[in-house]
């Protein structure tokens, strides 16, 4: 495989990007072309960012594809779109499992018509022992119904005794998400302007730095990948502690942490 485009940034590789891939619709009609017109376009801009990130060596790359809401879309687009990831697998899946990719996919797939679950299936397992990079595909995901699905699982196996509600903690939790083994997102990227998370792994999304570009998917590349590695790059992941150097401020922050002591405040 030819490297995508000349990287001309080092930047720092970091475990896990996701991507909610948005604006082939508002692409398409900015060009006065059909929704599914925009679709094909979002696909092409996969197979670039798929490939960057394999050239930045980044060891997880998640994309949010298909949503547990987008089924609420007109018929005729939801089958576009299934169309679109089997077609996807169709034509790279022997070149993603050549490259060491393995792809994991997370969503409700109870309920998806036969020759999904298939095809799904037959994509794990031929990509299973790779290890290069996951391409974890949110098909057909909601972060809520992530979320009650561990629950459920948790609340089966205290009622089977496996496990009792006082050992139930973050990390077991944790372990029964969609996405259990695999890290939280460092980065996630949304396209189109839009500001939100729109249910896209909302546990997972705790301290994950957000990003938010007008780019809309289609046009999205590597170029743009960049600029949005580059941004993290200069981010100051706290974690709810505090990183400061600078300690000029410490008998001013000391006496006022006297003043207000509990202590005190019980008196
Ligand atoms: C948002 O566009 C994108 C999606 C609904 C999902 C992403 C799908 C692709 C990139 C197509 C290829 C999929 C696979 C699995 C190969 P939108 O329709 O919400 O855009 P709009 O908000 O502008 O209408």
């Amino acid at each position: 495989m030819t490297p995508p485009h000349e990287i001309t940034e080092t930047v720092e590789p970091l475990p896990h990007v996701a991507i909610i891939m948005d604006g082939n619709g508002r692409w398409a009609k900015s060009r006065g072309l059909s929704r599914p017109e925009g679709h094909l376009a979002g696909a092409e801009a996969i197979k670039r960012i798929v490939k960057a990130a394999l050239y930045r060596n980044l060891p997880v790359l998640t994309l949010f594809a298909f949503s547990s809401e987008n089924r609420l879309r007109p018929e005729a687009e939801v089958n576009f779109l299934f169309n679109l990831m089997h077609r996807y697998f169709d034509e790279h899946l022997k070149d993603l499992a050549e490259e060491g990719v393995y792809i994991k996919i997370i969503g409700e797939i109870d309920g998806l018509p036969q020759a999904t679950l298939k095809l799904i299936e037959h994509a794990q397992n031929a990509t299973r022992d790779n290890s290069k990079m996951t391409l974890q595909i949110a098909f057909n995901y909601g972060s809520q119904e992530e979320i009650v699905y561990a629950a459920k699982s948790i609340a089966t196996k205290v009622s089977e005794n496996k496990l009792s509600p006082g050992d139930i903690t973050k990390e077991v939790f944790e372990e029964n998400l969609r996405t259990a083994g695999l890290p939280s997102p460092d980065l996630i990227i949304r396209t189109s302007g839009e500001y939100r998370l729109s249910n896209f792994m909302l546990w997972q999304a705790a301290y994950a730095e957000l990003y938010f570009t007008d780019v809309y998917w289609p046009d999205f590349n590597e170029r743009e990948l960049d600029i949005a590695l580059k941004e993290y790059s200069t981010r100051e992941r706290r974690f709810g502690r505090i990183i400061d150097d600078d300690n000029s401020n410490d008998k001013k922050d000391k006496s006022f942490h006297e003043k207000f002591s509990l202590e005190k405040a019980s008196k």
